[in-house]
């Protein structure tokens, strides 16, 4: 197979600068509801990259769960890899790539730790299998099989066998609220000749740019 013959032409819809929200957070509520309604699989899930001190770039999936206070949340455990890189650099980037669609959106923002309070309200509602896996799994620590994981539910859940039984949530895990500094949209459109809308934080409106594909 070659992957230069593998090529898609793009023509599923267009991007208007007098048609957008003036706001990119609308803007994305109103492009999601869009997607969602195509009943893709985890339409949620978005790339968060990060970079610590050692300025080296770290990608990864998460789940978009809530927009909260205009910030774009997913839950974590803070003791990763992208919690430390967290801790020392707030600038994150987030990135969904809807193919059905035809679209992307490049989101800039600054990271920071949710509430505890939103982060215990989030964690009480999680299923209990997801709730135990989140207790005892010190995620990107290096482990020395997959035993020693289930070994370490079976260990938990036989001191805590009552599902109901409320659970408390660990320190190191809980939310990421990441408040966007600029939201790109991007459009495939035919011929490569795509629609691209940055969205640029100014004071407390929004400068909207159109940018060459
Ligand atoms: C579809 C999908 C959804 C995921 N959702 C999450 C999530 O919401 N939170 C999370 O911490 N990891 C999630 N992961 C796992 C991460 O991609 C990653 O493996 C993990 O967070 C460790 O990353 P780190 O070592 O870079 O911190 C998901 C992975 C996939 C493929």
């Amino acid at each position: 197979m070659d992957l230069k013959d593998i090529r898609t032409d793009y023509k599923w819809g267009a991007l208007d600068e007098d048609k957008v929200c003036i706001n990119p957070i609308d803007q994305f509520k109103k492009w999601f509801s869009e997607y969602t309604s195509l009943d893709t699989l985890d339409s949620t899930a978005m790339t968060v990259s990060t970079v610590g001190k050692d300025l080296i770039p770290h990608s990864r999936i998460v789940l978009l769960k809530e927009i909260i206070d205009n910030c774009f949340v997913f839950y974590t455990n803070y003791n990763s890899t992208k919690g430390k890189n967290i801790a020392e650099n707030e600038n994150v980037s987030l990135l969904f790539f809807w193919p059905e669609m035809e679209r992307q959106i490049r989101v800039v923002g600054k990271a920071k730790r949710l509430s505890e309070e939103l982060s215990t309200s989030y964690f009480n509602k999680r299923p209990f299998e997801s709730r135990v896996s989140a207790i005892v799994s010190p995620q990107s620590s290096v482990i020395p099989s997959r035993t020693f994981l289930e070994e370490k539910v079976f260990a938990f859940l036989a001191e805590n066998p009552d599902e109901k039984q409320p659970l408390k949530k660990p320190e190191n895990w809980g939310g990421i609220a990441v408040e966007p500094v600029s939201v790109e949209f991007w459009q495939g459109r035919i011929s490569r000749l795509h629609d691209r809308l940055r969205f640029t934080r100014v004071a407390n409106s929004w400068k909207i740019e159109r940018l060459a594909p």
